[in-house]
């Protein structure tokens, strides 16, 4: 549980670590006008949306890549797997009910900011919410974002709500950044 906590806070903190290999492969969609708007959408609580993709998009990198999977494909679908231009929390009627209808909106988003967009890609996007949507992610890159997904979606949920949550970011990140710091010194 303690790695997982340490690369979600890595999440924050991308432009202070080691992360060239990550925006080299992500870099194209992560810096469009379409994703950084997403900072405008509250995803969690107090947290927002670009922040979300973010956490699950490099902690999707971080364990594909652990797991010798398609880290390209799973970091590129995880970046665009909540690419819908709306707060979910606004009622509307036409993004109703959001939990199963997003990730359609999201995969036709993505399509016009990636038309090279892969099967794989694809597939990813459009199964992130299973088991809430009933068809399984059908690739192994697929399960990893759900799961990221996931675990991102419960530490928001907690930190953004819980003092004592957002303490222990707080200082998480203080200690990460330490540490990376002593080894670039050393
Ligand atoms: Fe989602
Ligand atoms: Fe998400």
């Amino acid at each position: 549980m303690g790695k997982l906590f340490e690369n979600y806070v890595a999440s924050y903190c991308l432009d202070r670590i080691d992360s060239r290999e990550f925006f080299d492969i992500v870099g194209d969609l992560y810096n469009t006008d379409e994703v950084q708007g997403l900072a405008q959408y509250p995803q969690h609580s107090t947290i927002n949306r670009l922040d979300h993709i973010r956490s699950v998009t490099y902690m999707s990198y971080v364990y594909c890549k652990k797991l010798s999977l398609d880290h390209v494909a799973a970091t590129r679908a995880a970046m665009l797997h909540d690419l819908f231009y709306y707060d979910w929390h606004d009622g509307d009627w036409s993004h109703r009910p959001h939990g199963y209808r997003h990730p359609g909106f999201a995969l036709k988003n993505a399509r016009v900011l990636n038309p090279a967009i892969s099967k794989k890609e694809e597939n990813i996007i459009l199964r992130h919410m299973f088991p809430l949507t009933v068809i399984p992610p059908r690739y192994a890159e697929g399960w990893v974002v759900t799961l990221c997904d996931k675990y991102c979606a419960t530490r928001e949920l907690l930190i953004a709500d819980h003092v004592r949550f957002r303490n222990k970011f707080e200082e998480k990140k203080v200690e990460l950044l330490y540490f990376k710091e002593l080894l670039a010194d050393a």
